[in-house]
């Protein structure tokens, strides 16, 4: 029998965790044969290998580096197209909304092989935001979109997407969320920082709008200091933001211990331990409300409004005083949340599903899924 040959794309931090569990259940059915490319828009090791060894996954690697967005999509593109003209493959998976995913998406799209765009629709209805322009120009040209919550259904829909395209599965990350979780916790992140049992906050930043600008960053580093004098705080610096941290003082206070990035399961381990996050990934946003641990998202909009309805994500805002007013709120009133539908864990076992009635597969229980359980539970 000839097998559906898959790609699947991944380039960045973000996309490693929602590839892996699909990656899993895809390489154990014996209806698929799937290959990996990571394109190396993230390339250091601790932004890109060892989530590679944490997450178990092989890689056909690109090396494209950085560069700005153009140089970036264009030499993913550049890189790409020889890959899928030798692999003969008969569909592209991409992922999420870096410049990676949306580069592939394109280079399939000319050449007609049809693309599944995991975690499509989200809107932030941001245009200044590269990932929101990548969302837009993916779900556009995309023949398969697995969304990860309700809001995506609707802005595709919206958009004029016809229904039969869109699934709603559930998230992926959550999935490797769930089955890392254990490993995470038993990294041994808190004796290393000498935390256990004491109280502490997580700080991610990375968006341009954020770190790039010295006004933004000012603002956001003023909030932090403030609420470090409460609560001591973690801070993993992406290389983003290392040399824009520099300009502030937040290297000099007493509160706030800077870290390399750790890899995903030191991450994940630090982050179920903590008592408040303040970020502005999106990914983040979304664990938190898995965890149950109140978030702040210092951001002025998020494209992910389920973990603000259901979960405990509250957006903070960029300047000083929303980010103090929503943490004092916060401690007055801390969010409960509940966890959104189909973050259960088992949204790669519907993102398969999506796959073999795309390919007009039979979608009968095979061998190879109870395989790919047993794999999947680490
Ligand atoms: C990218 C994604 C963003 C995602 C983030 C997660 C886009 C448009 N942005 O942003 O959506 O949330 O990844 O981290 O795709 N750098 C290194 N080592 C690396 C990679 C990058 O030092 O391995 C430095 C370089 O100076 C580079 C800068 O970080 O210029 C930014 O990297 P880039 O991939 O352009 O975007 P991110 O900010 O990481």
């Amino acid at each position: 029998m000839k097998r559906t040959k898959l790609i699947c794309v991944a380039g960045a931090r973000p996309n490693f965790m929602k590839v892996a569990p699909l990656w899993r259940l895809l390489s154990c059915d014996r209806h698929f044969a799937c290959v990996l490319v990571h394109t190396g828009q993230h390339y250091d090791e601790q932004l890109s290998g060892q989530f590679f060894r944490d997450l178990a996954l092989p890689g056909h690697y690109l090396g494209v580096g950085s560069g700005s967005h153009a140089q970036q999509t264009a030499e993913v593109m550049r890189r790409f197209e020889p890959v899928l003209e030798t692999e003969c493959a008969d569909g592209v998976i991409v992922v999420g909304d870096v410049n990676s995913t949306m580069a592939a998406t394109v280079v399939a799209a000319k050449m007609h092989v049809p693309v599944c765009h995991v975690e499509a629709g989200l809107r932030s209805f941001d245009r200044s935001m590269p990932e929101e322009i990548n969302r837009l120009i993916t779900d556009a040209i995309s023949d398969v979109l697995l969304v990860s919550e309700a809001s995506g259904r609707r802005n595709l829909l919206s958009e004029g997407i016809p229904e039969y395209r869109i699934h709603l599965v559930g998230n992926l990350m959550i999935d490797s969320l769930r089955q890392c979780l254990g490993r995470a916790q038993r990294s041994g992140i808190l004796s290393r920082l000498r935390i256990n049992g004491r109280p502490f906050g997580l700080v991610t930043l990375h968006r341009p709008a954020n770190v790039d600008r010295a006004e933004s960053l000012d603002e956001i580093a003023a909030a932090l200091i403030e609420i470090s004098q409460t609560v001591p705080l973690y801070f993993p610096v992406h290389p983003r933001t290392r040399t824009h941290l520099e300009r502030t003082t937040i290297g000099r206070s007493a509160n706030i211990t800077l870290l390399e990035p750790p890899g995903y399961l030191t991450f994940l381990g630090l982050m179920s331990h903590s008592s408040v996050v303040l970020t502005d990934s999106g990914g983040i946003q979304e664990e938190t409300t898995v965890l149950g641990i109140p978030c702040l998202t210092l951001r002025k909009n998020t494209e992910r409004p389920v973990t603000i309805e259901q979960g405990t994500n509250t957006l903070a805002g960029t300047r000083r005083a929303s980010i103090l007013a929503a943490w004092k709120a916060m401690r007055e009133h801390p969010k409960t949340g509940c966890i959104p539908p189909l973050w259960d864990g088992a949204a790669a076992e519907r993102c398969l599903d999506a796959l073999h009635s795309y390919f007009r597969i039979s979608r009968k229980p095979i061998r190879g899924r109870a395989r790919a359980a047993e794999i999947v539970a680490f």
